[in-house]
């Protein structure tokens, strides 16, 4: 008899909801992910040399992984990727054949419009892989290779321990595209240390829920692969508290998000210091100035951001490739603690299912 899930004895490990345990379980998440793959001793490989182009699709959480994904593929193998809604790419006509790699990217490897979104791939000729949790998905049947997330079971609706360990693999697929990847496989091994200090904080994050969890709209901002993160941030607020909520690209605030710009909006901006933050510093200038309150995630000793804030909140400083891993991180935690506070369901959101295996 085949293992269902429900044969499956899972248990909230001392945690109040599978959401929490699931954030919580992240730095184990990543170093399963990591695990006996980060070995390239034989470099760049030589059909890698082929490709044109990377496309990466997935939907709702996994289509901001693809987003994020995109960002490395592009910055550390330095080939064109691009990253879109699997139920977009359906019903395009997309310019792929064999020197595209499309990459799909889901927890459960069920979802309807991601596998339909596959099949085009394949029909058009291009190299499939696909990055899930769920083995035996009809996702990894489709794919030409599958690489497999080892995060465990997530029960919580919400997707938290997968979206890293989908970081995760991106990560390493990038890495493995690129030309320099010793110094890089370095760096990601710090990735679990970083997101366990984030962690170990978690209660700073129950008391600013209090402060905040009266607000009705928030809006997400970040640059570069923390856009996608914004976007990411605003869905599970969304998606466990039913609070409305945007992620924005930072930049994009003066063309018209800025307008909504009033005392009950709440920001959440992502600044950490990298070579974006003094660009995102102004956009939170600007949303102080006409009278919003701002979270800001901000780099540990950045006194002069926290200076221009209402609530700062800080992150360890991380290489730019775990930039991303680590600013999800409080994000997931202030969507928790909100949606506690409100008494939402955190686990099973309304009208959401944790596979969405219908168009
Ligand atoms: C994320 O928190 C949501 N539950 C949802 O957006 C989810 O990521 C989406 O339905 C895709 O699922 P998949 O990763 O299993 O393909």
């Amino acid at each position: 008899r085949r293992v269902s899930r429900e044969d499956i004895v899972v248990d909230k490990g001392g945690h109040r909801h599978f959401m929490l345990k699931e954030i919580m379980d992240q730095p184990q998440a990543m170093t399963a992910a990591l695990k006996d793959r980060a070995d390239f001793a034989n470099g760049r490989p030589a059909d890698v040399m082929q490709l044109e182009r990377v496309v990466l699709i997935g939907c709702g959480t996994s289509l901001h992984a693809a987003q994020v994904g995109r960002h490395y593929i592009e910055r550390l193998a330095g080939i064109p990727a691009e990253a879109e809604s699997a139920s977009e790419f359906r019903y395009r006509d997309p310019i792929i054949g064999p020197r595209t790699l499309v990459v799909s990217i889901g927890q459960s490897g069920e979802t309807a419009d991601t596998v339909a979104a596959m099949h085009l791939a394949r029909e058009k000729g291009a190299t499939l892989i696909t990055i899930c949790n769920a083995e035996e998905s009809q996702a990894a049947r489709v794919a030409d290779g599958a690489l497999y997330m080892h995060a465990g079971l997530e029960v919580g609706v919400a997707s938290t321990k997968t979206f890293v360990a989908s970081l995760t693999i991106l990560q390493l697929l990038s890495v493995y595209l690129a030309e320099t990847t010793r110094r890089l496989v370095d760096q990601m091994a710090r990735g679990p240390g970083l997101i366990g200090e984030v962690l170990a904080e978690a209660n700073l994050y129950s008391s600013l829920a209090r402060r905040i969890g009266h607000y009705d709209n928030f809006l997400f901002l970040g640059r570069g692969a923390n856009a996608a993160i914004a976007s990411e941030g605003a869905l599970k607020l969304k998606e466990i508290s039913y609070i409305h909520a945007e992620g924005y690209p930072a930049g994009e605030m003066k063309h018209g998000p800025i307008a909504l710009i009033d005392p009950e909006m709440c920001t959440v901006a992502l600044a950490p210091r990298d070579d974006l933050r003094d660009k995102t510093l102004s956009n939170i200038k600007e949303v102080k100035a006409r009278g919003g309150l701002v979270v800001a995630v901000l780099t540990k000793g950045d006194d002069e951001a926290a200076s221009e804030v209402d609530f700062p909140l800080f992150i360890p400083q991380a290489p730019d490739l775990l930039m991303p891993l680590v600013t999800t991180v409080p994000l997931q935690l202030l969507s928790y603690y909100i949606a506690l506070l409100r008494g939402c369901d955190v686990d099973q959101p309304r009208n959401l299912a944790k596979s969405v295996t219908v168009e």
